[in-house]
């Protein structure tokens, strides 16, 4: 089946009250990974693309990429999302790739660091509906911000949603989906100790879920951080040092609660690393790319596998027909911007 649009696979999700993992991807062995996970478990897919990713591999090879998924894993839903948008301009190149998603972070200005005020955040936001839902194309937005930094992405600083302004933001852009803050970060270094339900402010989410109760909600630096993948990294010459992520148990909670897309990039960088770092010392003579790109790529399928299976998405690939980008334009016009899930 073609790429299918990110919206139709939330609101499923909402229906089966279950959350969907997105996954970033830089090359062929992580969506083979991600594909295969999805095909092992019966469960639909969001393969998401960062600026930085699009750089790296180049949009062309990336399109190429995900039409083969498409094609070799015919029955499973797929939408392809544009990751961390900077700019209007990133979300319209995103679009005219293919891309059936596209988030446009307007909680930070063009340079994606900078802390962006509410009113830019409202108005390059619903630039960005308007022209993607022309298209029956995803947005998803962010208010709020993330701690790390992650490449080219973040201030550092962490500044968690104010659920007043959540209501506002969704009443006057329009989003499909709303990334909220409630304390973690990109990349592997978020908690120095487990966190709980406070230092990750749930209550937010809660909060947020009740007088939004059919926004779909994201939730970004969501790797648990597993200590079994940094040990491994660890014991094989890395240098990770103590650190602590998002208990799976919380995102679980989170999902109870309206949050319907999980980004996870980092157990997925980890994972792939520790299995070639093993590789590497368990066979210095060897110099066949293979043999340390194959435990990579499965040992990046098992982490996906996992994830897919406690965020409860696993079995329902097959649950719907998907609907076509010239339906979603249709249905977008006909209902408003603002579709119901119900
Ligand atoms: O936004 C964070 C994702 O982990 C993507 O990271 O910009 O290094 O590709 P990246
Ligand atoms: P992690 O760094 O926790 O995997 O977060 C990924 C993310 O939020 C991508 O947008
Ligand atoms: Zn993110």
């Amino acid at each position: 089946m073609p790429l299918v649009s990110m919206r139709q696979l939330l609101d499923e999700a909402a229906k089966g009250g279950y959350g969907v993992g997105a996954f970033n991807v830089n090359n062929l062995e992580q969506v083979q990974a991600i594909m295969e996970a999805a095909r092992e478990t019966n469960s639909p897919a969001i393969i998401q693309a960062s600026r930085g990713a699009r750089k790296y591999a180049n949009d062309r090879f990336l399109y190429h990429l995900m039409q083969a998924a498409t094609e070799v894993y015919s029955e499973i839903p797929v939408a392809l999302h544009q990751d961390h948008g900077n700019s209007p301009e990133t979300c319209r190149s995103a679009i005219e790739l293919g891309f059936t998603s596209v988030m446009m972070d307007g909680s930070l200005m063009e340079d994606a660091k900078t802390p962006a005020d509410f009113a830019y955040n409202v108005r390059v936001t619903h630039h960005v509906v308007e022209m993607a839902h022309g298209r029956g194309v995803t947005v998803e937005g962010e208010l709020g911000t993330l701690g790390g930094i992650e490449d080219d992405v973040g201030s550092g600083e962490i500044h968690l949603t104010d659920p007043d302004q959540a209501v506002e933001f969704v009443e006057r852009t329009g989003v499909d989906a709303l990334a909220v803050a409630i304390g973690t970060s990109h990349g592997a270094y978020k908690f120095t100790k487990e966190p709980d339900r406070e230092l990750l402010a749930m209550s937010i989410i809660e909060e947020i879920n009740q007088r939004l109760p059919t926004a779909h909600l994201v939730m970004h630096g969501s790797s648990s951080v597993p200590k079994e993948l940094v040990d491994l990294l660890n014991r094989y010459g890395g240098e990770i040092r103590p650190t602590w992520g998002v208990p799976v148990r919380e995102i679980q909670e989170g999902i109870k609660h309206g949050v319907r897309k999980v980004n996870v990039d980092t157990d997925l960088r980890l994972a792939a690393t520790g299995a070639i770092r093993k590789a590497f010392a368990e066979d210095p003579g060897e110099f066949d790319p293979r043999y340390y790109l194959k435990p990579a790529r499965e040992a990046m399928k098992k982490v996906v596998k996992a994830r897919m299976e406690a965020f409860g998405q696993a079995g329902h690939a097959g649950d719907y027909e998907p609907i076509s980008l010239e339906e979603m334009v249709r249905r977008y016009k006909e209902e408003g911007h603002l579709l119901t899930t119900t």
